[in-house]
């Protein structure tokens, strides 16, 4: 009896292939969504086009104890993003630990070549502007050589910095399928596309009832979160101002009460905000795919195949699925365009679709180069009148589930231990005859705005915010998100902060913090921060907090600041450095100082170019190899985006 009940583990992801007899199983590590689409879309095309048992499968979802049973005539599929410094994204990070870092995890007979039966191809996504590009694709990979396992197809990598991730994978993946037709005799068989869901009306809504078919409940179940330990939580603004003066960009400094909430933060944590998207995409959604006069009847979507998960909740309303759950506003890809084309009746509509989806550069001049998404891309291919056949189970497949954005947090969790602060810039696109809005940025405008009376000005999105509403205030849908972005342990140790934009937001959480310290008698140590902005009278935040750290920490405080667009030639913070390297350097060399970068990848990366020349030059030190340390001692962090 001990024997069963020990033996059967339904997360165990070797049981779950043999029970339902996969033999062609696809992971994914996804942060934004990308990887896993292009998951769902091959497990989809391995079933369709070659007849293939397939799974797309979270890496978070199990356990890998017995990986080495993996069946012989199986092929494993790893599809991994990688992000920041080269670290996994949150549901690939246990399985990332645990395959390079814990290699004698197998079964004692086996140790030496523990996952010999394992066939295996991988491919990456990745932003080439990160010093550690792939890494994370990379370093599975050879764990998984190393482990025995063998390797079917080259290692594929998508650029996100190039823009070229799609189009690597779609290359990539013939690769694939060609290596398997050699090695497994697998045959293209002559099948249609066809839907994974159905889509049946359930019951009408009833009037003013909208709001019940939206609950964070729902939305961690459907994020197989069912233990409720990363449950979303609705949370209250507690207020809201604009800290920019500029007339099109925007700044909200918000502030999130999470007493109560069962969350909690530490300094240097980010915050996960889930947005609602605007209006008019949620208009133009529901109206190019001809679902505008029933959007509030209730749906219930279900899979016609076991193995095929539900991006989203199984009941819901049209309605709500284009404003609470897909991306509809993000860009559309060529792999979904590939998908829907097959359902367009329009002759002249689907030639010129299949061309954007069959040549990559068309497609880019015609659609990813103008971030169009699905809805915009079929109204400019249309014409006057026309309506859309793609049934909404196929839009399901096209789109992608919509998903959370993370924010550095702005307060120090010594300071305000129950109120969470964010910083969030809204600064549009622009385009000919249009803008580009960001979802959660303008969300989180329109719920500034809202709160504070404002009206909104003019091209600005507006928002349904009936879910939003909690009696006369508005709650937010949130989760704390762990970082290792962290101030060193002791606070006499000296800090030096590097931050441009809204990479300022955990800067003035560390600096709060630190003022804390010192007006509690703590030791603190030497805080230098430099700070870029555009103009000192228009984004230049939080000046009165800077002027008051500088009368409680005194000359252990120093503000450098960057204005790119104030005086005729531009002015960065990494100029800043080379003009005071002579601050900058001691405390970094002698004194073991902490150093801190947050902001946009390019602005980080010319910094650390920077930082390295000064210590060559400057010292007896390599300044690559001093990062390097740096890094791996946690004495030099980053945050970018
Ligand atoms: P800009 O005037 O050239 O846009 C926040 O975006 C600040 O970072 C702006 O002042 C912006 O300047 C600046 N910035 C842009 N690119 C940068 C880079 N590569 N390195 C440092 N700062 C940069």
């Amino acid at each position: 009896q001990g024997k069963t009940s020990r033996d059967s583990n339904p997360k165990c992801i070797v049981q779950k292939i043999q029970e339902l007899g996969i033999n062609f199983v696809v992971f994914y590590g996804s942060q934004t969504g990308n990887a896993h689409q292009f998951a769902e879309q091959l497990a989809k095309e391995g079933r369709t086009r070659f007849g293939l048992e397939t799974l797309a499968a979270d890496l978070e979802e199990y356990d890998y104890a017995r990986l080495s049973r993996f069946p012989k005539e199986g092929t494993a599929v790893f599809i991994l993003s990688s992000y920041g410094e080269g670290e996994p994204t949150d549901n690939a990070a246990p399985f990332f630990s645990f395959i390079t870092e814990d290699p004698a995890f197998a079964d004692t007979e086996q140790l030496d070549d523990p996952l010999q039966s394992m066939t295996y191809a991988a491919f990456g996504l990745g932003n080439s502007t990160y010093e550690h590009y792939n890494a994370v694709v990379r370093k599975v990979d050879a764990a998984l050589e190393t482990l025995g396992a063998r390797r079917v197809v080259h290692v594929g990598e998508g650029d996100d910095g190039l823009g070229t991730v799609e189009d690597s994978f779609i290359t990539w993946k013939e690769s694939l399928w060609q290596s398997l037709r050699e090695l497994r005799g697998l045959e293209q068989r002559d099948t249609k596309f066809e839907p994974s869901f159905v889509v049946t009306p359930y019951s009408s809504v009833r009037q003013g009832h909208e709001g019940d078919d939206f609950s964070l409940l729902e939305l961690s179940k459907a994020q197989n979160d069912p233990t409720g330990t990363q449950m979303w939580r609705s949370v209250q603004v507690k207020k809201s101002e604009e800290l920019f003066t500029s007339s099109d960009r925007y700044c909200t400094h918000m502030e999130l009460d999470i007493q109560g909430t069962g969350l909690s933060y530490v300094t240097g944590d980010h915050v996960s905000i889930w947005p609602i998207n605007a209006d008019v995409e949620v208009e133009r959604f529901l109206r190019v795919f001809g679902l505008w006069e029933q959007r509030h009847t209730r749906i219930k979507i279900s899979a016609i195949h076991s193995t095929e998960r539900i991006p989203i909740p199984a009941t819901t309303t049209y309605d709500t699925a284009a404003r609470h759950l897909l991306d509809i506003a993000g860009p559309v890809s060529r792999q979904s365009i590939s998908i829907f084309v097959q359902y367009l009746t329009h002759e002249t509509q689907k030639l010129s679709l299949l061309k954007m989806a069959s040549d990559s550069g068309y497609f880019h001049d015609a659609v990813s180069s103008k971030l169009l998404n699905i809805a915009q891309l079929i109204e400019i291919t249309s014409q006057a009148g026309q309506v859309c056949p793609i049934p909404f189970a196929i839009l399901l497949e096209c789109v992608k589930p919509l998903q959370p954005r993370h924010y550095s947090i702005s307060s120090s969790s010594l300071v305000q231990r129950d109120t969470v602060s964010l910083t969030v810039v809204a600064n549009p696109i622009h385009f000919p005859a249009r803008h580009f809005h960001g979802v959660a940025s303008n969300f989180l405008l329109a719920v500034k705005r809202h709160g504070n009376g404002e009206k909104a000005s003019l091209n600005e999105p507006s928002y349904d915010l009936t879910k939003v509403k909690t009696g006369t205030s508005l709650s937010l849908a949130v989760q704390i998100r762990r970082s290792n972005f962290r101030l060193p342990q002791d606070s006499a140790w000296p800090v030096i902060m590097i931050g441009a934009g809204t990479g300022i937001a955990p800067f003035r959480a560390f600096i709060q913090e630190r003022c804390a310290q010192a007006q509690s008698g703590i030791s603190i140590g030497k805080s230098i921060l430099f700070y870029g902005c555009r103009k000192e009278s228009e984004d230049f935040i939080y000046g009165t907090e800077w002027k008051a750290a500088q009368k409680i920490l005194g000359d252990q405080f120093k503000l450098f600041t960057a204005f790119s667009r104030q005086a005729r030639e531009k002015e960065y913070v990494q100029h800043l450095l080379s003009k005071y390297a002579s601050e900058v350097l001691p405390l970094l060399l002698t004194q073991n100082a902490y150093l801190y970068i947050c902001g946009d990848t390019h602005m980080a990366r010319e910094v650390q170019h920077t930082l390295q020349e000064l210590i060559t030059s400057e010292s007896q030190t390599n300044g690559e190899l001093f990062l390097k340390n740096a890094r791996e001692f946690g004495r030099f962090q980053e945050d970018v985006w």
